[in-house]
This record gives structure tokens, sequence and C-alpha cells, in this order.
């Protein structure tokens, strides 16, 4: 369940490169992909698409304000990415407020089945550190687990949520061997790791090839909001060991889409995490909207290309079909040298940057 064949995309055009040339062209009924089946991504033994979808929203009430009500429109959302050649989905067995725990990886489950195209899919589900969790075993049967709620034969990338090397180092050696474990029982297709800072990355992507396991991917907070010297080292890392970096949280939860501002915060606890930030981030947002303006494109299509020409993928968490389609046009074109100079200053302009992941280790 992971690699997309080449032809699915000759089935799902969309408008969206050169749109200005084309447009008073005679070529300007034909529709072309979103991105052209060589322009994949390689994960690991995958092949994936240079933007996934989040989907930590899809069943989290306390955060994102999740209601089930919200599910037909989520599959609508996740069909349109699936026809626009998105095959990259992120996920974690944690996903979902209290019981609706798992709700992210149920309803994913549901919409392949919906959809009936699982072949193309890859699932990167994320693997809780749970106290709990003390042996290799039990990360397996948390693995299975995750299976049997979406009802898929196998995981594409299997994730180790966080490292626990900071409070629990002793644990941290039961969950690489567990990772180990899945992956040699098949149940993976690749293993990550999310929150994993470059000394901790290092240390399992080693551990792991000397098991004979590769280390296909890392997941950390990476945007224009989470650009300091540390991401960028994690990155410099991920590239050293051929490890690709999977950018959460790319719209900054939010604050990096324009729509609020110190006046117009969104509900619970964003809303605190804002109020202090959103204040010095004038210089970034308004960067983000002037070139925006000038390419036709919006503001979370600016900051997620961003991530894009940084090498990475991408994972921005959609919850309505609006923002999927708004998120789909930061893919076919690419910011220039001199764009991405100018948002990474006026980024080094805002006085507050996004709190990092408590799990987050160096
Ligand atoms: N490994 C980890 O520890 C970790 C941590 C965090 C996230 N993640 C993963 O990364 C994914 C993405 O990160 P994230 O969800 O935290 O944050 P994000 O991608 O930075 O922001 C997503 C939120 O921004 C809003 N939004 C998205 N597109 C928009 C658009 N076009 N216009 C206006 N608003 C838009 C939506 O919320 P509103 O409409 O409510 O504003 C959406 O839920 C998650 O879903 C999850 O899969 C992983």
């Amino acid at each position: 369940m992971s690699i997309a064949s080449p032809t699915s995309y000759l089935s799902s055009f969309s408008l969206s490169v050169n749109d200005s040339i084309l447009s008073s062209s005679p070529l300007k009924y034909l529709k072309f992909p979103r991105f052209w089946p060589w322009q994949k991504v390689k994960l690991g033994p995958l092949a994936v698409s240079p933007m996934g979808f989040g989907t930590w929203a899809w069943g989290n009430q306390l955060l994102w304000g999740y209601q089930e009500s919200m599910d037909s429109e989520l599959q609508e959302v996740f069909n349109l990415a699936v026809e626009n050649g998105i095959n990259l989905f992120d996920t974690a067995d944690s996903y979902g407020t209290g019981r609706l725990n798992g709700q992210s990886e149920k309803l994913l489950g549901k919409f392949i089945r919906q959809k009936q195209m699982r072949d193309n899919i890859v699932i990167a589900t994320k693997f809780a550190a749970y106290p709990w969790r003390l042996t290799p075993g039990q990360f397996v049967n948390a693995c299975k687990s995750s299976l049997e709620r979406m009802q898929i034969e196998k995981i594409g990338i299997g994730q180790l949520h966080w490292s626990t090397a900071n409070y629990a180092p002793l644990q941290e050696q039961a969950l690489w061997d567990g990772l180990v474990a899945m992956y040699d029982k098949g149940l993976v297709e690749a293993v990550g790791v999310s929150n994993y800072g470059p000394k901790q990355l290092v240390k399992i992507h080693d551990y792991l090839k000397a098991r004979g396991v590769p280390l296909s991917s890392a997941q950390v907070q990476f945007s224009l909001l989470s650009m300091g010297e540390d991401q960028m080292e994690i990155k410099n890392t991920c590239d050293s060991l051929g490890v690709r970096l999977i950018s959460y949280s790319p719209l900054g939860l939010g604050m990096l889409t324009g729509k609020y501002t110190p006046s117009n915060l969104p509900r619970g606890p964003r809303g605190l995490l804002f109020s202090q930030i959103l204040p010095g981030l004038q210089p970034l947002l308004s960067s983000l909207k002037e070139i925006a303006q000038k390419r036709s494109k919006t503001i979370p299509q600016v900051a997620i290309n961003w991530c894009i020409r940084q090498g990475t993928i991408p994972i921005p968490g959609v919850k309505t079909v609006k923002q999927a389609e708004e998120n789909l046009g930061a893919l076919g074109w690419y910011l220039s040298p001199k764009e991405l100079l100018q948002l990474e200053s006026a980024a080094q302009e805002s006085p507050r940057k996004m709190i990092q992941n408590i799990f987050q280790t160096r």
C-alpha cells in the first residue's frame, strides 16, 4: 500500500501550471496535473507527492474544534486530495480527543475504503511513546492496533512519535527495537521518527542501520515561523543521512494563513499562543501578502511553497474543502531565490517564534 502508479495522475488533472500563459492560448482548455509523476519525492522505498495532508484535526476537539458532523466534508477533502495526486496522509495513534481517540486513523481507513484507491495511498502514522509501551512487543501491538483501526494490511511509514531520551532514556531502545520488529514483520514499508533533534537522529539512524532497517523520514515543526538554527541543523543532518524531512505545522497552526489577527484569534488554546506571537508577525505576514499578490497566489500557498523549496515535504492540516483546494495551489510553481530571501529576512524580524514541541530533542 504505497507507491502510486504513474498513470494515476493522468486521470487527475487540474489547472495549476502557468495559468496566466495558458489562459490566453488555445491550450487554455487543457488541464495539467498539480505535479508530474517524475516530481514525486523519494522517501526511502516510497514515492510520495511533494506535499502531504495532515490529519491531526480529524478527531481533535480540544485544539481544533472537531465534530463528527464534519466527517462528510472530510471525506470530500480526502477525495479531492487523492484526485489531485496527493498520496501522503499523516496521522497518529494518539490523534482524537477522549472517546474519539484513534478517530483520525479510523476516518482515514474509512475514506480509503470509500474512495477505493488504497493501492496509491501512503499512510504515515505515528506511534506514541506512552510510558506503558515498555517492550518491543508492546510497540508492535500498537502498530497492529493502528492497522486494525484503518483496516489496512500495511502502513506506509511507521513513525516513532517522539523520543523519550530526555526523560526515560531506558525506554527508548525498546521503542527502537519495536520499530525494527514491525519493519521485519512487514507491517510497515518504511520507518520514520518525529520530534528528533540532530544528535538523536544520528543515533537512531546508526542503530537502525546496524539492524538492517533504513531510517526513511524525520518529521519536525518546520515553517517560516520555525526555521531557527536547530531546525536548519536537523535539515542538514537529514540531508547528510539521506533521510527525508517532513515539515509539520507548515502554516504555524494557522498563523501563516493571514486570517488571524490580534483582534481575531481562534478559540481555545491556540488563541492564547497566537495572542503572543501575532503582534510581532507583521513583517512576515506583509511579505507573504506582497509575494502572494504579485504571483496571484494566496498567503498559505506561499508559506507552504517555502517549505517545498527547502527540500522538505510539508503536511499542512486541512479541515475543509476550501482549505484543501487552496493548499493544493501550493504545488506546480516555485518561489524564486530572491523571494525566499525576502521571506526569510522578514521572518527573522519577528520577535517571537513558534514554541518548540516539548518532546523535541537535541
Ligand atoms: N509529529 C508531531 O508531533 C506533529 C505535531 C503537529 C502536527 N503534526 C502533523 O502536521 C500536520 C499539520 O500541522 P498542524 O495541523 O499542526 O498545523 P498547520 O498545518 O500549520 O495548520 C493547519 C490549520 O491551519 C488552518 N488552515 C489550513 N489551511 C488553511 C487555508 N488554506 N486557509 C485558512 N486556514 C487554513 C486550519 O485550521 P483553522 O481553520 O482552525 O484555522 C488547519 O487545521 C498535522 O495535521 C499533523 O498531521 C505532527
